[in-house]
């Protein structure tokens, strides 16, 4: 059964580049409506079309919190696209997913980069989601706890203990995001001991004992109570099944 400590639960939905203005506003109700008063935070992270409208949706009830998918390295100004910290903050975001496979991959992001936006989040007041995890090539070469090592510090390491704080951790294997293949709940645990080691190792054992580790990587309700049973699994970061209310609801409520 769950051994989560609550303090350290929470579940996020990345609605990714999916729904339009309308769609995204009746996703937001269906969600408050299955999850009244989750008991931790549950986070819905929406294209920024939707702030407003999510925000407003979300204001009927606590427990429910607004993230968006991407920050700018930059403070403001001539940066055509971007979205700045600031501005996140005060369209209503409380988080912001930082390092995707996605943006990895499609954008280079890396290095320098992922530490300037999650500086610029936390100076804002954001919580970095933090993504990080190994490709398939890199799994089957035996390479995985290196390259989470070497993702978690390009972005975290010159953090200090108490910015470390506020940034949630998220470990999603590129080969299981999307694809319907999701890590087993051992192969995950295998990792997030490793992660809370690290964690430990670079901010103190009480950081890493209060650190919060989701997981991703096509997470379902079939699958969500076993993953978030684990010792140091937290809980999840939720792509294609946080597009149905009732199927993200059900992995939120997976931890009983
Ligand atoms: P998935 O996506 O649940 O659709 O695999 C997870 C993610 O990319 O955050």
């Amino acid at each position: 059964m769950a051994s989560t400590p609550p303090a350290r639960r929470l579940v996020a939905g990345n609605w990714k580049m999916n729904l339009d203005l309308d769609a995204g506003l009746a996703l937001a109700r269906d969600c408050v409506r299955e999850l009244p008063n989750p008991g931790y935070p549950v986070v819905l992270c929406t294209p920024a079309i939707h702030f407003a409208v999510v925000r407003e949706a979300l204001s009927e009830q606590g427990g429910v919190y607004l993230g968006a998918q991407d920050v700018s390295r930059h403070e403001s100004g001539a940066h055509t696209g971007e979205l700045s910290a600031a501005q996140l903050r005060s369209a209503g975001c409380d988080y912001v997913v930082v390092g995707h496979s996605e943006r990895r991959a499609d954008h280079h992001e890396a290095g320098a980069m992922l530490r300037e936006k999650v500086d610029r989040a936390l100076a804002a007041g954001l919580k970095p989601i933090y993504c990080f995890g190994e490709t398939l090539e890199q799994r089957e070469a035996d390479q995985v706890e290196q390259v989470v090592a070497e993702q978690l510090a390009e972005g975290l390491s010159h953090l200090e203990g108490e910015g470390f704080a506020e940034v949630v951790l998220a470990y999603e294997p590129v080969w299981a995001i999307g694809t319907g293949r999701t890590a087993s709940p051992g192969q995950a645990q295998d990792v997030h001991a490793y992660i809370r080691g690290w964690v430990a190792e670079r901010f103190g054992a009480s950081r890493a004992e209060l650190a919060t580790v989701l997981y991703g990587g096509s997470v379902k309700p079939a699958n969500a109570g076993e993953l978030f049973g684990r010792e140091d699994i937290d809980g999840g970061l939720i792509g294609g099944a946080s597009l149905r209310a009732a199927d993200f609801a059900a992995i939120a409520r997976a931890y009983a």
